[in-house]
């Protein structure tokens, strides 16, 4: 535990540092990449459906789509362009209307907002001067720390994914015919002879980093946690395992659920995951714009805390704590120290991962023998989100950078952790340190989970 001012210390975990990342034309060239993906993949979500559905209220829990396409480019206009850059605002009055924290998402469509076509030459501009600003930034170590190791080209690409996820929850919660499409992920090889659950002994840990170039304030700095001896699941939980918590009345028993589940279940009047229907006897799912049957062996998706929550204690267990869910997914016995990723430090292949979008749906349990971790565990990294147990706090020596909105002000018991990304993150804002946080009444997000029990 050494720098914990944020990017780039050396590798304080004991892991190699992310591959290039001592490297200023390495780290360029990583940054530059990592925008253009977050870019192509925007422009698929925003030039895949009419502009009167970017501009269009889906859900009062969603901004409208031209909302996120401006914002991702304000944010990189305000941390690329002018933090960085050093550059004058470009349209300085449109500040406030992209700024999360003046208005809910509800009330977003009202706001004179820029239009589709406004809002696609405005990102487009700053993406133009940010990557001038690319060319010529130091990135070397030793340098401020925003530009060091190409943290903000990096983070601000994190940004754009991280809204590229949410856009997709808006394509879901849009109704009408699909917008998007995408192949099937890859089918488990060798599911039936998986044991359903792992065991984790007893001991200590490297938990968060100090060494990740692009890691995100809320994960340092790397500290160790000592964690007693549990089970895990293999696999996150099916949804025909879900459904037999459903037929066994797990909607209808109180004794399973939180208190303020149980009113949720109540007022709402839950019976099931969101997007699910009964029809004819059997459960079907809106996905994309599609309904289908719901597949027995996929991980269930689009559940509550409160509900995962109830699943757990229904089935005799408990959904494992934050830091469980880490050393698991990241603690090598062989050499006592964290992985960057479950398989180990190097970056995602779509061997190890469902990840990016490529994907529009989870793989079935079992998926993903590449991406095991050395507890054995599966599908640690993207497919789901993964509730755990844990409220979101700080780890000890945490440091708000480079501002208190991203993480320190959701910090306290309102809001849960999940772990590990869904099929909707992409890479570079997914790894085995990456902290994702929601209320526990939420279901619209892409979430799972795995349970756990003492040993
Ligand atoms: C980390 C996913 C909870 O979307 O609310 C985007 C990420 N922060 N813009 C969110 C974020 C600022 C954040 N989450
Ligand atoms: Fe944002």
């Amino acid at each position: 535990m050494t720098d914990d001012r944020a990017p780039s210390a050396p590798a304080a975990d004991g892991f190699p540092p992310a591959p290039g990342s001592h490297d200023p034309e390495a780290l360029r060239r990583r940054a530059l990449d990592a925008l253009l993906t977050a870019r192509a993949r925007t422009a698929t979500l925003t030039d895949s459906v009419e502009d009167g559905e970017l501009t269009a209220q889906h859900s009062p829990l969603m901004s409208p789509l031209v909302w996120d396409l401006a914002h991702i480019g304000n944010q990189e206009e305000q941390w690329l362009l002018r933090a960085v850059g050093g550059r004058q605002a470009l349209r300085p009055e449109i500040d406030g209307l992209y700024d999360a924290f003046e208005h809910p998402r509800s009330a977003r469509p009202s706001l004179p907002l820029l239009a589709p076509a406004e809002a696609r030459t405005y990102a487009s501009d700053v993406r133009g001067r940010a990557l001038d600003i690319l060319e010529a930034a130091p990135l070397h170590e030793g340098g401020r720390p925003l530009e060091r190791a190409g943290f903000a080209f990096g983070m601000i690409a994190q940004h754009e994914q991280q809204h590229d996820e949410t856009m997709l929850i808006t394509h879901q919660l849009r109704s009408g015919p699909a917008a998007l499409t995408a192949p099937a992920p890859p089918d488990p090889t060798d599911a039936g002879s998986l044991p359903g659950e792992v065991l984790v002994p007893a001991g200590p840990f490297t938990m968060g980093t100090s060494a990740e170039p692009w890691a995100l304030d809320n994960e340092r700095p790397a500290h160790r946690r000592e964690v007693a001896a549990f089970h895990l699941d293999t696999s996150p939980v099916t949804c025909g395992a879900y459904q037999r918590f459903m037929a066994d009345g797990g909607y209808t028993d109180p004794r399973w659920w939180a208190p303020e589940g149980w009113d949720m279940v109540r007022e709402h009047g839950l019976t099931a995951p969101l997007f699910w229907h009964r029809d004819a006897g059997q459960w079907l799912r809106r996905r994309f714009g599609v309904t289908e049957p719901v597949p027995e062996d996929e991980p269930v998706l689009h559940v509550s805390w409160y509900e995962a929550d109830a699943y757990a204690r229904w089935a005799g267990r408990r959904l494992p704590t934050e830091s469980e869910w880490e050393k698991a997914a990241r603690h090598d016995p062989a050499t006592g120290r964290s992985l960057r990723y479950p398989w180990g430090d190097t970056d995602p292949t779509p061997e190890h991962a469902n990840l990016g979008q490529r994907h529009l749906r989870p793989a079935r349990a079992g998926a993903y023998p590449a991406g095991r971790a050395p507890s054995g565990a599966g599908q640690l990294i993207g497919d789901v989100w993964e509730w755990t147990s844990s409220d979101f706090l700080p780890y000890p020596g945490f440091v708000a950078f480079p501002y208190r909105e991203y993480s320190d002000v959701f910090f306290g018991p309102g809001h849960k952790v999940l772990r590990g990304g869904s099929f909707a993150v992409d890479q570079v804002a997914c790894r085995g340190t990456f902290r994702n946080w929601d209320l526990p009444v939420r279901r619209q997000i892409f979430s799972g989970f795995r349970t756990a029990r003492d040993a």
